[in-house]
């Protein structure tokens, strides 16, 4: 954002183009990282043991928040269009194809996690995921969503000593094919 600011006013970069930018990474950058905070609270409330872990070694905190990306991706998949005949793998994608690229269930493979389904902050386990694509469309934002993402879990560690309560009895999930979000999460702090 800095940069923009910067570039504009020098005639580096054009206003719209500016706006539009800005556009592109506020609309990126806060649906998904809102739901990334939600699903972190509520796989918590789905598991209190693991506020235990966290509460007593905050270094896992960080690898908590990978395995919330990789459980419950934020985006669920995003489209792609074949533009030649391609060969992916064994597959053929003939020119023309839709194509919907899955990360959240890639990220439950079973060939490629042991445990799938399960909250693994082992030091060895293996956590490489997709929840922020891979290859050119990488996202650009992803350090900044995982700082986001600790120093929120962090503060809700700090502000709530005596533990807090979720209500995960009959989660309010988006209805979307693209997003996977919280719509509403009721958090009572302390117990
Ligand atoms: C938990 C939070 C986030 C998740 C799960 C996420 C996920 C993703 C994914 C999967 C892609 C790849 C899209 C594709 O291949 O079609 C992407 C791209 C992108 N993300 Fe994020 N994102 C997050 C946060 C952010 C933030 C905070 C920003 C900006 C401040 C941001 C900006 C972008 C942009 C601009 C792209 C497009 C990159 C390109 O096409 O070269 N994202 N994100």
């Amino acid at each position: 954002m800095g940069d923009l600011a910067r570039l504009v006013p020098t005639g580096a970069l054009d206003r719209d183009t500016a706006v539009m930018i800005s556009l592109q990474l506020v609309a990126a950058g806060a649906e998904s990282t809102v739901s990334l905070l939600g699903s972190a609270v509520y796989l918590l409330g789905r598991n209190p043991h693991i506020i235990d872990e966290l509460c007593g070694d905050r270094d896992l905190v960080s690898p908590f928040i990978e395995e919330v990306l990789r459980l419950e991706s934020p985006f669920r998949g995003h489209y792609r269009h074949v533009v030649a005949d391609t060969v992916l793998g064994d597959v053929d994608l003939p020119a023309g194809s839709h194509l919907y690229l899955m990360w959240g269930a890639a990220n439950r493979d079973p060939e490629n996690f042991d445990r799938p389904e399960e909250i693994d902050l082992t030091p060895t386990a293996r956590r490489s995921h997709m929840a922020f694509g891979k290859g050119l469309h990488l996202c650009v934002g992803a350090a900044l969503a995982r700082l986001k993402g600790r120093v929120a879990i962090n503060h809700l560690l700090d502000k709530a000593p005596n533990g807090f309560v979720v209500d995960t009895t009959d989660p309010d999930w988006e209805r979307s094919l693209l997003v996977r979000r919280l719509r509403r999460l009721p958090v009572r702090l302390g117990t």
